[in-house]
């Protein structure tokens, strides 16, 4: 009898690579493991909704219990695996996962959506009480709370998880300071032109922004924060502090199970690991490209996290298709809604499209007058344009998406190439076979 699937991870990719495989029509077992107690939730909302108190755990659940037992998902919350061993005599891929609570799970095919972690400051005083990470909805949870009788809220990290933070506690009426490492805000997601307007807007909402600005320490009292060191000899009063520098892909069940990691989990296009025979999705994965096939990305977000969870439950049933799929994210901090579509990574020009003042511009990105991405400041439709033409192989061109008086949907220009290259979007022929198009 087949023991099915088995995937770790109770993330939005892993749930998606379970209900995926039942959409095409897989009807042996799926067990799907979490370590979290709560079934799988959605996080972006942790640091806007949430916080503003607009949602709730239910609803942030993305489906209802009835849902798992409805479609013969075996849901196993509150429980990590913490080995995985392979069985020399059964189908490739098969084995038993062992549970920190000694459950075993055996499967005869494996898919890993194990995630991220919040990457942790290693500076003093950082285990004080009211220093916070946000990752998970127990977190935001306590994160809330804290907010809700703070008086000065220091961020640190200038990401997209900082600045959400911060446009939160500002709308409660907190004292802000962010303080970033680099130059610029939000240096690792959009261009230069658009980290600048983001640090007049936030100044204009009240949130003093620090740049190039580095934290030594943390001051305490009792146990609790009462204040942080900057490198410069600054010291900024905190009852509360918000750490958000990134996260670091979890790779220990991978590396016990000798997966090739690097920054994350290597996948091909297919979403197979380095043992074909084993899947992985998500923020715990790199992968070639999306849509040049060239060199590797860690894409954290929600349509990755979904895109390449669909391709690996096709994979695992032994389908593999060519796939386009447009790197997507967004970050709505207060009432500066920032979508982006594409990567902008090697671009060598750039047209801004609007007035950053009038606090709705967008900047497209090219490559040799090909376009690669669209940074949007509440300009949904530039942005929508940008990810259509992306996902047609089609381009925009740039001498006139500078004009706002021209709607760039009516610019696209589908000419039937990879935004002007002509070829494939990933050329690793050793990946392709020709199966279907998953366009996602
Ligand atoms: P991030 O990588 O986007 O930003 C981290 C920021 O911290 C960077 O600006 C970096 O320069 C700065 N930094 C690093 N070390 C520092 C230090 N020692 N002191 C001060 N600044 C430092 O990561 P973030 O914001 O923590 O987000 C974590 C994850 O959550 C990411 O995967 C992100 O994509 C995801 N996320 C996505 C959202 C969305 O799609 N809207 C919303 C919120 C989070």
């Amino acid at each position: 009898m087949s023991k099915g699937t088995l995937i770790v991870g109770g993330s939005q990719a892993g749930l998606q690579v379970a209900v995926s495989l039942r959409q095409l029509g897989d009807t042996s077992p799926i067990v799907l493991v979490g370590e979290e107690e709560h079934p799988p939730y959605q996080r972006p909302p942790l640091s806007k909704e949430f916080l503003a108190g607009e949602a709730e755990l239910d609803s942030l659940a993305f489906r209802t219990p009835d849902f798992y037992a409805e479609s013969g998902i075996d849901l196993v919350c509150g429980e990590r695996v913490c080995e995985v061993s392979r069985s020399p005599s059964g189908p490739p891929g098969s084995g038993v996962a062992t549970t920190t609570s000694g459950r075993e799970l055996p499967f005869d095919r494996l898919a890993l959506t194990v995630g991220a972690g919040a990457r942790r400051l290693p500076v003093p005083g950082a285990d004080l009480g009211g220093i916070c990470y946000l990752r998970a909805y127990n977190d935001a949870a306590d994160l809330r709370t804290r907010l809700a009788t703070a008086t000065n809220v220091v961020v640190v990290g200038g990401g997209f998880i900082g600045l959400e933070v911060a446009s939160a506690a500002r709308a409660l009426g907190r004292s802000v300071t962010v303080v970033e490492a680099a130059e610029r805000l939000m240096a690792r997601s959009v261009g230069p032109v658009v980290s600048e307007f983001y640090r007049q807007a936030h100044a204009r909402r009240g949130v003093d922004v620090r740049l190039s600005s580095a934290v030594s320490g943390f001051r305490g009292e009792r146990g609790r924060v009462t204040g942080v060191e900057l490198s410069d000899g600054t010291s900024l009063p905190a009852d509360l502090v918000l750490i958000g520098v990134g996260v670091l892909p979890r790779t220990e069940l991978p590396e016990q199970l000798g997966l090739v990691c690097d920054q994350g989990i290597v996948v091909d296009a297919h979403a197979r690991t380095s043992d074909p025979s084993i899947v992985a999705a998500g923020d715990c994965t790199v992968q070639p490209h999306p849509i040049t096939g060239e060199g590797r990305v860690r894409i954290e977000s929600v349509q990755n996290a979904v895109a390449q969870a669909k391709v690996a439950a096709a994979t695992l049933l032994g389908r593999l298709g060519n796939v386009i799929s447009v790197p997507w994210f967004w970050s709505y901090q207060g009432d500066l809604r920032l979508q982006i579509a594409g990567l902008a990574t090697g671009h060598d020009s750039q047209v801004v499209r609007g007035d950053p003042d009038d606090e709705q511009f967008s900047v497209l990105y090219y490559r040799d007058d090909r376009l690669l991405a669209i940074d949007a400041v509440n300009r949904p439709a530039d942005y929508m344009a940008v990810r259509k033409a992306l996902g047609q192989r089609a381009t925009i061109p740039p001498d006139l998406a500078g004009d706002p008086a021209l709607p760039l949907k009516s610019l696209v220009n589908a000419a039937g190439t990879v935004n002007g290259i002509g070829e494939p979007l990933v050329r690793d022929k050793r990946f392709w076979s020709n199966g279907h198009t998953i366009a996602t």
